[in-house]
């Protein structure tokens, strides 16, 4: 497989790393990203799919670069931030990149929290952590599959919807995801913030992801990064739109990766007997944890 060379036009097969569905390539250099050896320094975007890692992720950059886009403008996303366990045959993988990455890095990944390679809480490194409610983040991850042929075709709506529920989609359950990153977040230098907060107030957001990283803002920069962070500005982006993705590999013209960046468009998509059977599982799912009160469907 790792010989193969990756030419987009099939979709990647997928497999299973404990019980968790991940692309082929990653399962089979699994060893090689649980023995990741983090720095001290190392910067951490943590997130289930389509929760806002990319939003994220230009944010941070902003506040590292005092708002100066042609700094953040360096290169696209997927170089700027080592992804440590994307690994498409063919082109350098994840671990490569942050290998060969000068320190200070910022790293992503989609990992729930007992997978995460250990070398990340021993070395207590911080740690961003993103989440989105999950009606969106299904809706955003749906398209996603659509578009994206490093993850297997969604089928029908109806079909995702199931597969979701389940959890049987690549990195898991979100249930099992968001709420094992909750249960860490007190032990651990672990931000956690949500999507619908960023939405709702950027300004507040951002200043608390700087005051995390150690970095103060004045007004000025603080105004340049709540603009060159928002979804119209980071759409015509080539740096942070994703288009730089081989089309074969991610097809825009499906579905574009810069969406809707909207909260509650869900609702354009589930029919009534699909929200009733959701909130349902969702109450069953989340009777166990104090995360309930901030997951917001709006
Ligand atoms: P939609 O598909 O709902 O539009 P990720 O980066 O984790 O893959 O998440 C992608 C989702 O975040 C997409 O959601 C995308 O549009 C949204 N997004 C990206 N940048 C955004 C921004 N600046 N503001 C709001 N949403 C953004």
């Amino acid at each position: 497989m790792e010989d193969l060379k990756y030419d987009g036009t099939e979709r990647l097969a997928v497999d299973y790393v404990e019980g968790i569905l991940q692309p082929t390539p990653t399962c089979d250099t699994w060893d090689q990203i649980w023995n990741f050896q983090a720095r001290p320094d190392d910067l951490l975007i943590s997130t289930y799919p389509k929760a806002g890692t990319t939003w994220t992720q230009e944010i941070v950059d902003l506040i590292q670069n005092e708002g100066d886009i042609d700094r953040s403008q360096r290169a696209p996303t997927h170089e700027r931030f080592p992804f440590i366990e994307w690994k498409i045959p063919g082109m350098e993988s994840g671990l490569e990149q942050a290998n060969a990455m000068p320190s200070p890095r910022i790293l992503k990944t989609h990992l729930p929290i007992h997978l995460l390679p250990p070398s990340f809480l021993e070395k207590n490194c911080k740690i961003i952590y993103v989440a989105r409610n999950p009606k969106d983040s299904m809706v955003s991850y749906y398209h996603f599959h659509r578009m994206n042929k490093g993850l297997p075709a969604p089928g029908t709506w109806e079909e995702y919807f199931e597969s979701f529920l389940a959890g049987d989609v690549c990195w898991g359950s979100w249930y099992e995801h968001v709420k094992g990153w909750w249960d860490a977040k007190d032990q651990h230098r672990i931000l956690y913030l949500f999507y619908e907060d960023m939405k709702r107030n950027p300004k507040h957001e951002i200043l608390k992801l700087a005051e995390f990283i150690g970095k103060s803002l004045d007004d000025k920069v603080l105004d340049k990064i709540v603009h060159y962070s928002s979804f119209d500005v980071m759409k015509q982006n080539p740096m942070a739109n994703y288009t730089s993705i081989p089309a074969p590999l991610m097809n825009h013209s499906i579905s574009p990766f810069m969406r809707k960046g909207a909260v509650g468009d869900w609702k354009n998509h589930f029919t009534v007997a699909q929200n009733e059977r959701f909130d349902e599982d969702h109450k069953r799912k989340m009777t166990d944890t104090t995360l309930t009160s901030h997951i917001r469907f709006l």
